[in-house]
């Protein structure tokens, strides 16, 4: 069996690196192509070289661009690899636009497609993932969910067929690199921290970063905080922040770093006394890690988060951030009952694949 698997942005390099190694770990051929969505050595390479995946076969470089230029072009590039490498089955992860070129690719030229974290809905079209998602889901013959809301949000558009409830990657990837980050992370020192002594925050969504008064509003609710805030910014934000000439909204303790790596991410987020955040990927690790998250959204696609009291939702609103923090309190103590996604996905590709020959025969 041959698989390519598409990938271009920072979360997509950390579902990978499980998957990867599982399939790699079973003699099972993977061609790994790499969008160039990101870029930045440590929003791409530091991911590759750290989490030990293969160096991709191919980086097209695609770059920054809207929505279209980004997602055409890689369309254009994905589509010449897929031909000359006619794999047996296409794996996209996630919901970015590298997702939705890697589908909209593999979906033409009839190659089975797989989709890794599939069946997840916002329920707002506003966000570019919700389309990501929509389109990728309904043109997979595969469909990797990692909860069973995703697969009820799935039966809902009428997608049944070749769903599996699997878990999620991200829980196979921070099981595996938490013990390696504790062995090898030397961030807290770096940053003279004291654990649970500090926020962290994480900022990027485009409903956040692309309106002035929602960036303003987060920025002054956390420079009122008590305790250092920990910044990890990321570039998209970074270069809004300079564009709009909005750094004078961040004062008191916090303290912007560089984008760091996955595994002084982790120990930054399970030190933290609480994490503040509009990512995907750090609500659900902070609920993994049983760290109380405040969420940056009107809404989130990771429900069960919330049901625990782990996570709240407060939006941009600087009084709910102030007053979430005020009462930042720990959720309900709750037993893991979380497998590992990656030899489960594995299983059904092989089956599924198999099963697809025997129809063709
Ligand atoms: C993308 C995904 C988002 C995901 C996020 C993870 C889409 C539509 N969005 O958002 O779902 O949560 O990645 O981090 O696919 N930039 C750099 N260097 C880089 C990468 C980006 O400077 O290496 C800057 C550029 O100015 C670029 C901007 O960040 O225009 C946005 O990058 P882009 O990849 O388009 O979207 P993200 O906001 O990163
Ligand atoms: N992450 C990281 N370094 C950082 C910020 C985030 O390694 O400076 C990790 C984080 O732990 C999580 C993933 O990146 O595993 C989340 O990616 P991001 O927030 O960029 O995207 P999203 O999950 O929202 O799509």
């Amino acid at each position: 069996m041959k698989v390519v698997s598409i990938v271009g942005a920072r979360p997509q390099f950390i579902k990978l690196a499980p998957f990867s190694a599982e399939l790699r770990k079973n003699g099972i051929k993977e061609v790994i192509l790499h969008t160039g969505q990101h870029y930045d050595e440590n929003m791409s390479e530091l991911f590759f070289k750290e989490l030990e995946i293969p160096e991709p076969d191919y980086n097209l470089g695609i770059g920054s661009g809207s929505h279209g230029e980004q997602t055409g072009r890689m369309l254009i590039g994905i589509e010449e690899v897929l031909v000359k490498e006619k794999p047996d089955v296409v794996i996209v992860y996630g919901d970015t636009n590298s997702t939705l070129a890697g589908a909209l690719a593999s979906a033409k030229i009839h190659i089975p497609l797989a989709h890794v974290e599939a069946g997840l809905r916002s329920f707002n079209k506003k966000m570019p993932e919700e389309i990501n998602r929509i389109v990728a889901d309904h043109l997979s013959d595969i469909l990797f969910c990692p909860t069973e809301t995703a697969v009820e949000n799935l039966k809902r558009e009428g997608i049944e067929k070749g769903v599996y409830l699997v878990g999620d990657v991200m829980f196979d990837a921070l099981m595996h690199f938490s013990k390696l980050a504790k062995e090898k992370s030397k961030i807290l020192e770096k940053l003279s921290l004291n654990p649970k002594d500090y926020y962290l925050i994480t900022v990027h969504r485009a409903e956040n970063t692309d309106n002035p008064e929602r960036l303003k509003n987060i920025f002054s609710a956390i420079s009122e905080l008590d305790k250092e805030v920990i910044f990890p910014i990321h570039p998209r934000t970074k270069n809004r922040l300079k564009e709009l000439g909005l750094e004078g909204y961040l004062r008191g303790r916090v303290r912007i770093i560089d984008p760091v790596g996955y595994l002084d991410m982790i120990e930054l987020e399970k030190n933290a006394l609480a994490i503040l955040t509009d990512s995907g990927g750090v609500q659900k690790e902070a609920f993994w890690l049983r760290v109380p998250c405040i969420t940056l959204r009107e809404e989130t696609e990771w429900v069960e988060t919330l049901k625990y009291g782990w996570n709240i939702l407060v939006g941009s609103n600087k009084e709910r951030i102030l007053e979430a923090i005020k009462n930042i309190k720990n959720g309900k103590e709750i037993s893991f009952e979380n497998d590992y996604a990656s030899p489960k996905m594995r299983e059904v590709l092989i089956k599924e694949l198999e099963r697809r020959r025997e129809d063709d025969r």
